[in-house]
């Protein structure tokens, strides 16, 4: 039985210098029946995986790279909500640490400002009936500097003018996502996405949705209770869209970090 009281993600953490990427890291672990809970974190990733094929860099040592190994006894029909529950823990934790209000892009960007401090990338295995496991990846641009960010990029650092202590980020990125993958698991992955739908980023906008290599274009109108896109393609039809990227917004977003 789990005690309730002691934390699952974060039961053990890994600390790393240079890695690949974490997600590697943790899905290896996985693979040899790791218990949920591990956390696998590097200085310095040489293969940082981002959505959608992506790269994800950053300077050695100034950023939080980690990758939580979770196995969510929820149905597989609820995974698409874990990323936003992931996104609203960053979110949460960097509105903590550095006071400035945070935005979420669908499914999971954060951003400051309308830049991307942060971005979140879920890969998970599953059964029919079962999720075998999941590994939720986070990479914060903590303390990377304005010529070492990509466009559409930003960085607590330059957010704040300050630097900020990464361990101090890391803590506080794990407690929030305990909170709110307990959450997930309790309501068998039907949380309270209000926290998310606070912080929605262009909602109202037109915006373009690349699903596959088709595009849809519509107004961003939300996301529904599983996760999904609420994407209005003809007045008052809301297609729900569960895999894609939003390709136009305030900011063009072809970058990872
Ligand atoms: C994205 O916005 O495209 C998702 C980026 C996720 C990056 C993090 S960094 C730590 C973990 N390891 C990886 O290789 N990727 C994730």
């Amino acid at each position: 039985m789990t005690d309730s009281s002691s934390p699952i993600v974060g039961r053990r953490i890994i600390h790393l210098g240079t890695v690949g990427s974490t997600m590697d890291e943790a899905e290896a672990l996985a693979a040899v029946g790791e218990p949920e809970g591990t956390v696998i974190v590097a200085d310095e990733q040489t293969a940082g995986r981002g959505r959608a094929g992506r790269s994800w860099r950053a300077p050695a040592g100034t950023g939080v790279l980690c990758s939580v190994l979770l196995r969510p006894s929820v149905p597989p029909a609820r995974l698409g909500v874990l990323p936003l529950v992931a996104g609203v823990a960053v979110a949460e934790s960097l509105e903590a640490v550095c006071g400035l209000p945070c935005q979420l892009k669908w499914p999971n960007d954060v951003w400051i400002d309308e830049r991307k401090v942060a971005g979140v990338l879920v890969t998970a295995r599953s059964g029919s009936h079962t999720i075998e496991h999941a590994v939720v990846g986070m990479g914060v641009n903590v303390n990377v500097r304005w010529d070492d960010l990509v466009e559409g990029a930003i960085s607590l650092r330059v957010a704040t003018g300050r630097d900020h202590d990464r361990d101090c980020v890391l803590a506080t990125l794990l407690a929030r996502l305990d909170a709110g993958y307990r959450t997930f698991v309790a309501s068998h992955g039907t949380p309270d996405l209000g926290p998310w739908r606070r912080r929605a980023a262009l909602l109202g906008d037109d915006v373009d949705v690349l699903v596959g290599d088709v595009s849809r274009s519509g107004i961003v109108r939300g996301v529904d209770d599983d996760g999904a896109l609420l994407l209005e393609t003809e007045p008052n039809r809301a297609e729900r869209i569960y895999a894609g990227e939003i390709t136009r917004g305030p900011m063009r977003v072809g970058t990872s970090a």
